[in-house]
């Protein structure tokens, strides 16, 4: 969604907002914008576009402070203009809002009717005016913050500079992430650790419903009765506050190369290579009933890949659902069911409310997340970690394979535990898991091949995906990670479904990719290559060298590296998203901040 930094300290505070803000990029490119306190007033710099755009406004028109705002924006409400962008302004007040506020209409009509106008169509610029009118009635300032947070419904994280309070920004979080870091001398608030990383690696989590009034000397936190609290200050590593993108020329390319290293290094949590043995963790899947995964977007079909592994190695049932539907459909869940939250952010707010509702149902709980001091992370009983490192290109690539190792560790581990595999077994599929690295690593060399066929789809308005059982969820995400990057139309289907309708799209300018991995459907896909290529469907088919060949005219191939078949959906991730990648540089797209798009979406 969109991100928010705040600096307080004694030397010049817009370039590090800028800094700050090109590592939060991802979170929204529609505008950007600073405010900063320049002798006692508030002054701001806006603009539409990234943040470029606004550091060319600043190099016209600087502004020098030791204390300021930042924001990146995600519209929600109000188009991507100027005047939407954030800070927004309200006679003293002065903010930025990650987040939706839900009854900003109700608040909006209250203020107006009291005279108060409004500059932009934003849901933010109301609790500028409501911190405004309450400051006008005397109060301290972290008083009157509190009257306004109470007046609010929806999600916020909140950075407010106040005139006249120089050295003071407030910040609050409900339903939106915020983090505080020390430095020496200087504060910082901002969206995740990764904001304020260039400054500091100490960092206070805020808890939901915090709010925080900083200044050069340190922070004073409360919660959200208003009473002092204090959140332990962590030290994170420095790789998740440091991320370039080295000799790559977007980070999409650089975190599809880094799969060998994320994969190998998720395993290695569930895993124990040296023995061939997997490692119990905290759940006992003996125990379990059912599984019901909840999550959007690619960790969706991450799960997806999941269910076929936890049904078929532990005969474990397994659901999974989209998170914004779970949440509003009232689902009726079993007691004894474990309810699983698959996300790269921890922060996605249809999943994370799913999770919570799951827990308040008495739902045993666990987070497979990769930002391990999430707010999913926090809320589940059990946290499974991924190892993917801080992902910054928008489209999610090197998360998507770590969330898919580690349920296919999870899914041998509850085989193991519910006496479905027995140790030779297990032996064979914790070695087949250990060679999934390498052959990510040899997938990753692919990219001769797959350059020739990306010129061919960039030249298509329609590309279909088919695959069966694991590859029909990766299927899904291909046409997925097509779609967002390159922005060509794409649909994932079961290979063996298309004949009941969607093969009427099938023509010569539809190219169809099959994933065909050689298991014990392969026939059966070949089978249904067969039938789109007799109707003039140029289909590339991605199978390895011993694979046989179906046969059709119009069936061109691509060689993949062999492998076991629980692995596949690891080892076949790589070519479906080197694809999307090279297709979208072929068009000359926005690889790494498609449009439209936001990483952590913390809005419903
Ligand atoms: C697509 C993509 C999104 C995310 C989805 C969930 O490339 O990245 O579909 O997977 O927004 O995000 P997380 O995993 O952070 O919950």
């Amino acid at each position: 969604m969109c991100g928010i930094i705040g600096v307080t300290g004694t030397g010049p505070a817009v370039p590090r907002l800028i800094d700050s803000l090109k590592r939060l990029e991802y979170r929204g490119y529609d505008s950007a914008g600073v405010a900063a306190l320049v002798e006692g007033r508030i002054e701001r710099r806006r603009a539409k576009g990234k943040i470029r755009e606004l550091e060319t406004v600043l190099a016209a028109d600087p502004l020098e402070s030791t204390i300021g705002i930042g924001h990146t924006r995600w519209a929600t409400h109000g188009a991507p203009t100027t005047e939407n962008a954030h800070p927004h302004k309200a006679g003293r007040v002065t903010l930025v809002h990650n987040g939706i506020i839900e009854n900003f209409a109700e608040l909006k009509g209250e203020l107006a009717a009291e005279g108060r106008v409004f500059e932009s169509q934003t849901d933010t610029e109301v609790v500028a005016h409501l911190l405004d009118r309450a400051l006008n009635g005397g109060n301290d300032p972290v008083a009157a913050f509190k009257t306004v947070l109470d007046r609010l419904t929806g999600a916020y994280a909140l950075a407010v500079l106040v005139e006249g309070e120089d050295g003071l920004i407030m910040g609050a979080r409900r339903g939106s992430p915020l983090v505080v870091g020390w430095g020496e001398g200087e504060m910082y608030l901002g969206s995740d650790a990764l904001a304020v990383g260039p400054f500091t690696q100490k960092i206070s989590y805020l808890e939901e419903g915090d709010y925080v009034a900083v200044d050069r000397s340190g922070a004073r936190m409360f919660d959200a009765s208003g009473e002092a609290v204090d959140r332990p200050i962590v030290q994170v590593s420095a790789s998740s506050a440091l991320v370039e993108k080295g000799e790559y020329r977007h980070f999409m390319e650089k975190e599809i190369h880094e799969q060998p290293d994320s994969v190998q290094h998720t395993l290695s949590h569930y895993l124990d290579f040296v023995n061939g043995r997997v490692k119990p963790g905290e759940i006992d899947f003996a125990a379990v009933d059912r599984i019901q995964i909840v999550a959007c977007g690619t960790a969706f079909y991450a799960g997806q890949i999941g269910r076929y592994a936890f049904e078929r190695l532990a005969g474990l049932p397994c659901d999974v659902e989209i998170a914004s539907e779970f949440r509003y459909r009232n689902p009726a869940v079993a007691p004894g069911t474990l309810a699983v939250a698959v996300s790269q952010s921890g922060e996605t707010a249809d999943t994370l409310a799913s999770l919570s509702w799951c827990k308040a149902n008495g739902l045993k709980t666990a987070a497979l997340v990769n930002v391990h001091s999430s707010s999913m992370a926090r809320e589940a009983l059990v946290v499974w970690p991924t190892h993917a490192g801080p992902e910054i290109g928008v489209a999610s690539t090197k998360a998507f394979t770590a969330q898919v190792a580690a349920l296919l560790a999870l899914a041998v581990t509850a085989g193991v535990q519910r006496g479905r595999i027995d140790p030779l077994i297990e032996g064979e599929l914790v070695k087949a898991l250990f060679e999934a690295p390498r052959l990510i690593a040899e997938a990753v060399q692919m990219d001769g091949a797959l350059r020739g066929v990306a010129h061919e789809l960039s030249k298509a308005t329609d590309v279909l995906f088919l695959g069966r059982g694991a590859m029909f969820p990766l299927a899904m995400e291909g046409a997925l990670k097509l779609k967002e990057i390159s922005y060509i139309h794409a649909e994932g289907y079961a290979a063996g479904e298309l004949k009941h309708g969607p093969i009427a799209l099938v023509d010569e300018l539809t190219p169809i990719v099959a994933l065909a991995p050689l298991d014990e459907v392969f026939e059966k896909t070949a089978s249904n290559l067969q039938e789109v290529a007799a109707r003039g469907g140029p289909v590339i088919m991605i199978a390895p060298k011993a694979a046989p060949d179906p046969h059709g005219a119009g069936i061109s191939r691509i060689d993949a590296p062999d492998c076991h078949p629980l692995i596949a959906p690891l080892v076949y991730a790589i070519p479906v998203q080197l694809l999307a990648y090279y297709t979208a540089v072929e068009k000359g797209t926005d690889v790494d901040q498609p449009r439209n798009l936001a990483k952590s979406v913390t809005v419903e």
